[in-house]
C-alpha cells in the first residue's frame, strides 16, 4: 500500500470540501490535509463525518501568507498538492477585487514556491472556463484548451493569472503541474449566493429569485462529483505540464435552470424577479472535453439528475444551508440586491 500525503487548499469551500471527502473515502491509504482560512465561504461543520477516520486533518492557515505556508512545508513533506483555495465569487470580486488578486494570485504564488522548495511530486491547480472569456451564443463553438485566455471580470483576471503563474513554475523550474479549467458546478454543500443554491433555498422559502438581464446568459453545469473524478484522474494520469478542460455538455440559459428548480418544488414561476445585469456579464460558456475524455473521464450525471439530486440534498439538508445563510452572508446578500 503505497502512503502519500496530500495538501488539499480550501477544503472548507464547495468543491474543494466535496473533493476532500471523496478522497478520504476513496482512498484510505492517503493522509489528506485540508488547509483553509475560513473565509466566509469556508465550513467545517460539512466533514464531522470524516473528522475521526484517521486520515483527514485539518490546518487553518491563510495560502497568502508566505511565513506560515513556508514553515507548514518544512514540518510536512507533501506528495501532491490540489490547489482550491481562492475567492470564487463573480459579484464580490466586482465590487471588491482586491482579496481576489491577493488570495488568488499571491496566495498561489506562495504556494508554488513552497511545492518547489520540497520536490513536489505534482502540483493540480484548479482553476475555471472564465479564463477563456465569453462566447456568442453559435452553439457549435467551445472552449478547447488551445483558446487564447481573455478574461473579462477581476474574478476570472485573478484567475489567468494565477494560471500563468502555475505554467512559469512549469517553464523555469520544471515544477511538475496540471491545470485544470472546470465549467459552472453544482450540488452538495454549494454555497448559497451562487445562481443555483440561491435559487433552491429561496424558492423553498417563498422568496422572489433575482435573474440578472433577460435570464438569457448560458452556463454549462458539471455535478461536483465529476469534477472531483476528473480532478482524481488528472492527480494520478494526468501528463506534467498539460491542461485539462472539464465540461458535461450541459448548456442551459439561467432562465431554464431557475424554471427547472421552481417546476422540481412545485412553485409559481411568479416567483421570477429580473433584476439588473452584473456588470460584464459573459454571455456564454461552453467546454470542449475531449483531452478529459481521451485520459479516461466522463461525467456520471446529466443535468437532469443531477440537479434532482441536488434539490433533494437541499430539501434533506435543510439546517446546513439555513445555518449559512442567516449568518454574515444576509448583509452581504442586502447590499447585493434590492429586491421588492
Ligand atoms: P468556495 O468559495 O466555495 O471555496 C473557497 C475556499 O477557499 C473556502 O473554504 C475559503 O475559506 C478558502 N479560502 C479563501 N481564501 C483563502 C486563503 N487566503 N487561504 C486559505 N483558504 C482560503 O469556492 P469553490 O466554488 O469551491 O471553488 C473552488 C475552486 O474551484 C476555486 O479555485 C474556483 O476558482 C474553482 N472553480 C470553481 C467553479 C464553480 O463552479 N464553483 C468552477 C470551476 C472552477
Ligand atoms: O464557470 C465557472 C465559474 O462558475 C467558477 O469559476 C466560479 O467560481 C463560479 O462562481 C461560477 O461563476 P458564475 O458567475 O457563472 O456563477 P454564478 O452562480 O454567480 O452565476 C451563474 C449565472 O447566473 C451567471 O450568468 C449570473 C447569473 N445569476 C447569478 C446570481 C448569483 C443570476 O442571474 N442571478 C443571481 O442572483
Amino acid at each position: 500500500m503505497i502512503k502519500k500525503k496530500i495538501l488539499v487548499t480550501g477544503g472548507a469551500g464547495f468543491i474543494g470540501g466535496n473533493f476532500v471527502q471523496y478522497m478520504v473515502k476513496k482512498y484510505p491509504q492517503y493522509d489528506i490535509y485540508n488547509l483553509d482560512l475560513l473565509t466566509y465561504a469556508g465550513d467545517l461543520t460539512k466533514h464531522h463525518e470524516i473528522e475521526n477516520l484517521g486520515n483527514y486533518f485539518f490546518i487553518k492557515a491563510d495560502i497568502a501568507d508566505s511565513v506560515t505556508i513556508n514553515s507548514l512545508f518544512e514540518k510536512e513533506k507533501f506528495d501532491y498538492i490540489v490547489h482550491f483555495a481562492a475567492e470564487s465569487h463573480v459579484d464580490r470580486s466586482i465590487t471588491d477585487p482586491e482579496i481576489f488578486v491577493k488570495t488568488n494570485v499571491l496566495g498561489t504564488q506562495v504556494l508554488l514556491n513552497a511545492a518547489k522548495q520540497i520536490g513536489i511530486h505534482k502540483f493540480v491547480h484548479v482553476s475555471t472556463d472564465e479564463v477563456y472569456g465569453e462566447l456568442d451564443f453559435d452553439p457549435t463553438t467551445f472552449f478547447t484548451e488551445e483558446t487564447p485566455l481573455q478574461p473579462n471580470s477581476p474574478y476570472s483576471a485573478s484567475k489567468a493569472s494565477s494560471d500563468l503563474i502555475v505554467r512559469a513554475y512549469y517553464e523555469t523550474y520544471g515544477l511538475p503541474i496540471n491545470i485544470t479549467r472546470c465549467s459552472n458546478n453544482y450540488g452538495p454543500y454549494h454555497f448559497p449566493e451562487k445562481l443555483i443554491p440561491l435559487t433552491i433555498s429561496r424558492v423553498l422559502n417563498d422568496q422572489k429569485v433575482p435573474v440578472y438581464g433577460n435570464g438569457k446568459n448560458i452556463r454549462d453545469w458539471l455535478h461536483v462529483i465529476d469534477h472531483c473524478a476528473a480532478i482524481d484522474l488528472v492527480l494520478h494520469e494526468g501528463t506534467i505540464g498539460e491542461v485539462y478542460n472539464v465540461g458535461g455538455h450541459n448548456e442551459r440559459t439561467n432562465l431554464e435552470v431557475v424554471k427547472t428548480i421552481i417546476e422540481t418544488l412545485g412553485k409559481s414561476e411568479d416567483l421570477i424577479e429580473f433584476v439588473e445585469d452584473r456588470l460584464g456579464h459573459d454571455k456564454r460558456y461552453a467546454i470542449d472535453p475531449t483531452r478529459m475524455e481521451k485520459l479516461g473521464w466522463k461525467p456520471t450525471y446529466t443535468f437532469e439528475t443531477g440537479i434532482a439530486q441536488t434539490i433533494e440534498w437541499y430539501l434533506n439538508n435543510k439546517e446546513w444551508w439555513e445555518q449559512i445563510i442567516s449568518g454574515a452572508y444576509q448583509s452581504y446578500f442586502e447590499r447585493q440586491y434590492t429586491l421588492k
